[in-house]
């Protein structure tokens, strides 16, 4: 059975947004805070949100809800990276109950993997059923300098943690010219050779520090397919889960490869998604500035229709698509935030 919040005893109406996408696929960053520095995320000097900006888990718990009643059905939890926050698994616990309730499909993370070790049974347990670890290098030695403070042997022990608890892992690799052509093959093979998915992603242009540095570092991932293909047979496929990646198959092996293309193609006619902060932000569009700010809803009032007010009206607002382009050099269309704002 169902399980509304109390100020919704009947099923609403769909979430839609202007352009007649229905929203389903809530992301939702519970920190800033990272362990790592990945040097295309944020700057070595990063300064993060001062705790009290932050949403208690029970305000969370509260604005989920009430997007899981709204017809949300898909709960992505991100960060910052989400596990360094202290009693986060309690949240999972409590979002569980909507996956019980059968509200709630998919409940997941997208982890740089440093904590996953401690919390992977747990996860599990809570009806998590698959992860997506940021992963871009096998070498220790590159892992450090990219992540600048990051252990890649964690990571890899988070990672056989979590298959060992039945999860499934999802690894995101971000193109970055000069690096991730030498990583290329190896990472195919031992995504193969381990069972796990693997995704690329085109870096795109965010952060505080100017995004002129990640254009430099721009792999088109139309050159990683074509030099994929040089090797495997590349066999297209028509399906998805829901998110921005296309998906191929290597013939050779049977391994599924996604691929997401921001820049070099644009995905958003089939976005379903929008993003909250850890501050109670909601991004309709994570390549553009609008935001509503739901925490001051939620703090003015108990009603949680207010919230449902609110969140219907910024949907309306979702625009049609962000404005990364890189074709003329520049980098148009970039985002002054961090990536760990908004949590990817
Ligand atoms: P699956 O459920 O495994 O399909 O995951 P997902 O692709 O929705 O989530 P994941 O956290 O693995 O996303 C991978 C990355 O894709 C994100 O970190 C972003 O960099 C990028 N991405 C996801 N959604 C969008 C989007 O709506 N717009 C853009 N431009 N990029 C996105
Ligand atoms: N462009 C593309 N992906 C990025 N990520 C972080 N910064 C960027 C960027 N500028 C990725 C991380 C992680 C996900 C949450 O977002 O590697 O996989
Ligand atoms: Fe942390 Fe992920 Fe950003 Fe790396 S990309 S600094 S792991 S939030």
């Amino acid at each position: 059975m169902i399980e509304f919040p109390s100020a919704f005893a009947k099923p609403r109406p769909a979430l839609t947004d202007g352009f007649c996408r229905r929203i389903s696929y809530l992301r939702v960053s519970v920190t800033d805070r990272c362990d790592f520095r990945c040097t295309y995320c944020m700057s070595e000097r990063v300064r993060f949100l001062p705790r009290k900006d932050v949403l208690s888990l029970e305000e969370l718990d509260r604005l989920c809800s009430v997007f899981v009643a709204l017809g949300v059905t898909k709960l992505r939890v991100t960060g910052g990276e989400p596990l360094v926050r202290r009693d986060i698994l309690q949240f999972f616990r409590a979002m569980s109950r909507h996956l019980d309730s059968g509200a709630l499909g998919e409940l997941t993370l997208t982890t740089n993997g440093s904590q996953l070790a401690r919390h992977a049974a747990e996860l599990a347990a809570c009806g998590v059923r698959r992860v997506n670890v940021s992963l871009d290098t096998l070498d220790a030695a590159r892992f450090e300098g990219l992540t600048r403070r990051g252990r890649l042997a964690p990571v890899l022990e988070g990672i056989g943690a979590a298959r060992a608890a039945g999860l499934r892992v999802k690894i995101n690799t971000v193109a970055l010219k000069g690096f991730t052509e030498d990583e290329l093959f190896p990472l195919v093979e031992w995504c193969g050779a381990e069972g796990h998915d693997l995704t690329f992603i085109e870096i795109m242009p965010f952060g505080e520090d100017g995004p002129e540095g990640r254009i430099d570092r721009f792999w088109p991932l139309t050159d990683l397919r074509a030099r994929l293909a040089r090797r495997f047979t590349l066999q297209p496929l028509a399906q998805s889960t829901g998110g921005p990646a296309r998906y191929v198959r290597l013939a050779e092996t049977g391994q599924k490869i996604g691929l997401i293309t921001p820049l070099s193609h644009n995905f958003c006619e089939g976005c379903n998604r929008v993003r909250l902060t850890c501050t109670g932000e909601l991004y309709p569009c994570l390549g553009q500035d609008g935001t509503s700010d739901l925490r001051a809803v939620l703090r003015a009032t108990a009603d949680d229709r207010a919230l449902e007010q609110a969140i219907r009206a910024a949907i309306a607002r979702k625009p049609r698509g962000h404005d990364f382009d890189h074709s003329c050099g520049t980098a148009d269309g970039a985002m002054r935030r961090g990536m760990n704002h908004t949590g990817g």
